[in-house]
C-alpha cells in the first residue's frame, strides 16, 4: 500500500516540535506515513500541515494535494489562497479552547475584581469602597460565539458573570443571552462592562469596533481582544482610552505582529500587551486533530473543521 506523504509548513524552529506527536497520532490510527519538513522536494505531498508562520504561499506546485491542515484556529491569511483548490481545515483542539478559556477568565477576573487598584503600590492602600459587584451582576459581552466564544462564554457563565454574545447566525446557548445582526451587537455593546472578542477576521469583522461602536460601550468598560488586531480601529481605541471612556485594553493580538517597538500600545497606561499567546497550537493535542483528518481524507470521510472559503472562517 502506497504510504501517505504529510508535509509540516513551519517555522525551522517549530518543525521539530510535530515530528513524534504526528508520528504517534497517525501509527496510533494505523496510517503508513511519512512526514517531510522541506518542501522544495516535497511537490508530491498528499496533504500539507500548515502554519501561517512558515511563509508557503504559493500551493499550485503540489500536483497531489488533497488536504491542508491550518495549525492555526484563525486562517484569514489562507482562506482567500487561490492556489489552494482542495479542502481547507482550521485548527480546533481542546488544548488551544482550554488555553483562550484560561486566558479570557484570567483578564476577566483582573478587571471585575479590580486587581490592579488593590495591588498598587501606593501605601497605604485601603480601599474597602472598591468593592467589586458580585460576578451575577456584571455583564460581560462577547463578540464571536463559535468553539472559542462559546467555550469562553460557558465558563463566565459557571462563574455567573451575565454574558451577552453576539454572533453572525443566531444560536441558543444555555447560560448565555445570545444575541446577532446589527442591532444585536449594538444591543451587547450598550451593556458590556467588560467586552471580550472572539471574532475571526473577515471583509465583515475588519475594522468592526470603530469610534462609533466604542462609543456605545458603557463609559469606563474594559476590552479583552485575543481574537485579531484588525478587529478595532486602534486610533480610535487609543482616543477612548484617552479620554478614559475605555479604562482600560488587554491586547494579545495587533495588525503587525511582533507588536513594533515604537507601537503606542506599548506604553499607553491603559493598555496590558500580551504577545499573541492566548491560546497556542500545542501539537500533543493538535496533532490529534491533523491525523483524525488524515484518516478520514483516507477513507473518504468527511473532514472535521473545514473553513466556509466564502463566510471567510
Ligand atoms: P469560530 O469560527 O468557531 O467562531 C467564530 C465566531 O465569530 C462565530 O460565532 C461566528 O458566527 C462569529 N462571526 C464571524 N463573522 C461574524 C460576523 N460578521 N458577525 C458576527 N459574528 C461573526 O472561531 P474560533 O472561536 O475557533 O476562533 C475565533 C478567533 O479567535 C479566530 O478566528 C482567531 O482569530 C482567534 N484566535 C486567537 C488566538 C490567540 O492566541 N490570540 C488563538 C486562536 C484563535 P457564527 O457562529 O454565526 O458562524
Ligand atoms: C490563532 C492561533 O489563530 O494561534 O491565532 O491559532
Amino acid at each position: 500500500m502506497k504510504r501517505t506523504k504529510i508535509l509540516v509548513a513551519d517555522t525551522p524552529q517549530n518543525h521539530e516540535k510535530w515530528l513524534a506527536p504526528l508520528r504517534r497520532a497517525l501509527h496510533n490510527r494505523e496510517i503508513k506515513a511519512d512526514i517531510h519538513i522541506d518542501y522544495s522536494g516535497c511537490t508530491d505531498a498528499d496533504y500539507v500541515v500548515y502554519s501561517p508562520k512558515s511563509g508557503l504561499l504559493d500551493f499550485s506546485p503540489f500536483t497531489n494535494l488533497k488536504g491542508v491542515f491550518s495549525t492555526w484556529a484563525g486562517v484569514e491569511s489562507i482562506v482567500g489562497n487561490s492556489t489552494i483548490t482542495v479542502p481547507l481545515t482550521r485548527m480546533v483542539d481542546p488544548g488551544l479552547t482550554e488555553g483562550m478559556v484560561e486566558y479570557c477568565l484570567g483578564h476577566l477576573l483582573r478587571y471585575h475584581l479590580d486587581f490592579d487598584a488593590h495591588t498598587s503600590r501606593d501605601i497605604p492602600n485601603w480601599r474597602p469602597d472598591l468593592l467589586p459587584k458580585l460576578a451575577r451582576n456584571r455583564r460581560v459581552g462577547l463578540l464571536g460565539l463559535g468553539v472559542l466564544g462559546q467555550a469562553v462564554a460557558t465558563a463566565a457563565s459557571a462563574l455567573r458573570f451575565d454574558v451577552h454574545g453576539w454572533s453572525r447566525r443566531p444560536k441558543s446557548i444555555s447560560g448565555i443571552t445570545t444575541h446577532s445582526g446589527p442591532n444585536g451587537l449594538d444591543d451587547v455593546l450598550a451593556l458590556a462592562e467588560i467586552l471580550i472578542l472572539l471574532l475571526p477576521h473577515t471583509h465583515q469583522t475588519n475594522d468592526l469596533m470603530d469610534a462609533k461602536r466604542l462609543a456605545r460601550l458603557p463609559n469606563g468598560a474594559c476590552i479583552i481582544n485575543p481574537g485579531r488586531g484588525a478587529l478595532i480601529v486602534d486610533d480610535a481605541l487609543i482616543a477612548a482610552l484617552d479620554s478614559g471612556s475605555i479604562a482600560h485594553a488587554t491586547l494579545d493580538v495587533f495588525r503587525t505582529e511582533p507588536l513594533p517597538s515604537d507601537n503606542p500600545f506599548w506604553h499607553h497606561p491603559r493598555v496590558t500587551v500580551t504577545p499573541h499567546i492566548a491560546a497556542e497550537t500545542r501539537p500533543e493535542t493538535a496533532a490529534e486533530v491533523i491525523a483524525e483528518n488524515v484518516r478520514r481524507a483516507i477513507a473518504g470521510e468527511p473532514l472535521l473543521h473545514l473553513v466556509d472559503r466564502t463566510a471567510g472562517y
